[in-house]
C-alpha cells in the first residue's frame, strides 16, 4: 500500500477479497442469502480497521486479510439476526434477509456465516492463534449481551443515559475495538498498543452508534439503506429518546407513554416532533464530537507517524458527518 493512507483503498482491496470469497453452490437456501449478504455493499468500517491498524504497524494486508474478512463476516452475521430481531424491513437499500427468503433463513445462514468467521478468524499464525481467539470470542459474547439489553429496553420506560451507553458499548463498541486490537496483535504490537488501538474503537463505536440512532430518526433513507423511525416504531431506549423523556414536560412525557406499542407513520411523526422541540438532536450531536474527541486521545498514546495518525482521526471525524 501506499505512503499515505487512503480508506478507499483498504475498501476496495477489502471488497476485492470479499469477492474472491468462494461459497459452495448447494444448498442454495443457505448460501445465496450470505452471497447477497456479503455483496450487498456496506462501509466495511471493521475490516478497514483491522487492516489499517496492522498496516500502520507495519503488516502487510495480506497478512491480515483473513481476519478483516472474518471480522465483516461476523459483523454481516449480527445484522441477520438483529434485522429478525428489529423487524426491519430493508438494509443497505435492499430487502433485508428475513423479508426476502423467511425468518428460518435469516437464523440458519446468519449461523453459518458465524461459523465462516470463526474459520477466517483462526486461520491465523499459531503464535497468535490464542490471543486472537480469546479477543474475538470475548467480544461475541459481550455483542450477545448488548443486543439482549437493546431487547430488554424495549419494554422499559426507566433505562438511564448510563445503561443505555453501557449497552450500545456491548452491542456496537466492542466489535469496532476488536478490530483494531486484532490488528494490532497481528503486527506483534505491545500490549499497551493493542489496548490503546482498542480504546480508540470502543469510543469511535459509541460515537458511531450515536450517530446510527441520530439516522434512524433524522436521515435521508435513500442514503441510509434503512427505513427511517425503525427506532421509535420499536420502542428503542435510544439516546434521543432517553434524553426527551428525561427533558419532556408532563404532557410530551404523557404522549411519548401513549405512543408506546404502536406501530404507524403518525407515531414517528409525533415522537420527532417532541425531539424536535427539546433540540434532542443536537444535544446527541455534541455527545458524537466529545467521544470523538476522545478516541483521538487515545492515539496520543501510540507512537504513529504523521500520515498514520491523521487517518486515524479523519476516520473518527468523519464519522460525525456520515450519511449512511
Ligand atoms: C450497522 O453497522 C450496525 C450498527 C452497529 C449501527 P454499519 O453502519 O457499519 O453497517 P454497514 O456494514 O455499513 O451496512
Ligand atoms: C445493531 O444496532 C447492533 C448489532 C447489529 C450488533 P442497531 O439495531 O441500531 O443496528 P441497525 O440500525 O439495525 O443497523
Ligand atoms: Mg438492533
Ligand atoms: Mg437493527
Ligand atoms: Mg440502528
Amino acid at each position: 500500500m501506499k505512503q499515505k493512507k487512503d480508506s478507499k483503498d483498504y475498501i476496495k482491496y477489502i471488497n476485492e477479497a470479499l469477492d474472491a470469497m468462494h461459497y459452495p453452490d448447494q444448498p442454495r437456501g443457505l448460501y445465496d442469502p450470505i452471497k447477497y449478504t456479503m455483496q450487498c455493499g456496506g462501509k466495511r468500517l471493521r475490516p478497514m480497521l483491522l487492516l489499517a491498524v496492522a498496516d500502520v504497524l507495519g503488516l502487510k494486508p495480506e497478512h491480515a486479510v483473513k481476519q478483516a474478512l472474518g471480522i465483516e463476516m461476523f459483523h454481516n452475521f449480527t445484522l441477520l439476526h438483529d434485522d429478525v430481531m428489529d423487524r426491519a424491513d430493508m438494509r443497505r437499500g435492499n430487502p433485508t434477509v428475513h423479508v426476502k427468503w423467511n425468518e428460518a433463513t435469516a437464523i440458519l445462514s446468519g449461523d453459518a456465516m458465524l461459523t465462516m468467521a470463526s474459520q477466517l478468524m483462526s486461520d491465523c499464525p499459531d503464535g497468535k492463534l490464542k490471543e486472537v481467539m480469546a479477543m474475538f470470542n470475548k467480544t461475541a459474547m459481550e455483542i450477545y449481551e448488548g443486543q439482549q439489553y437493546d431487547m430488554d429496553f424495549e419494554t422499559r420506560d426507566d433505562v438511564t443515559v448510563a445503561e443505555y451507553m453501557e449497552m450500545i458499548r456491548l452491542k456496537t463498541s466492542v466489535l469496532l475495538g476488536c478490530a483494531c486490537a486484532i490488528g494490532a496483535m497481528l503486527a506483534h504490537a505491545d500490549t499497551s498498543v493493542v489496548k490503546a488501538f482498542y480504546n480508540y474503537g470502543l469510543s469511535l463505536g459509541l460515537a458511531f452508534q450515536l450517530q446510527d440512532d441520530l439516522l434512524d430518526t433524522y436521515g435521508d433513507p435513500s442514503v441510509f439503506g434503512k427505513k427511517i423511525g425503525g427506532d421509535i416504531l420499536n420502542d428503542k431506549k435510544t439516546f434521543l429518546l432517553i434524553t426527551a423523556l428525561e427533558r419532556a414536560d408532563a404532557s410530551q412525557r404523557g404522549e411519548i407513554e401513549s405512543l408506546y406499542g404502536q406501530r404507524s407513520d403518525e407515531k414517528v411523526a409525533r415522537v420527532k416532533a417532541i425531539y424536535d422541540s427539546l433540540n434532542v438532536g443536537d444535544i446527541c450531536r455534541k455527545h458524537i464530537s466529545a467521544y470523538i474527541a476522545d478516541a483521538i486521545s487515545h492515539l496520543d498514546t501510540i507512537n504513529l507517524s504523521g500520515d498514520a495518525r491523521e487517518f486515524f482521526v479523519e476516520l473518527a471525524e468523519s464519522s460525525s458527518d456520515r450519511k449512511s
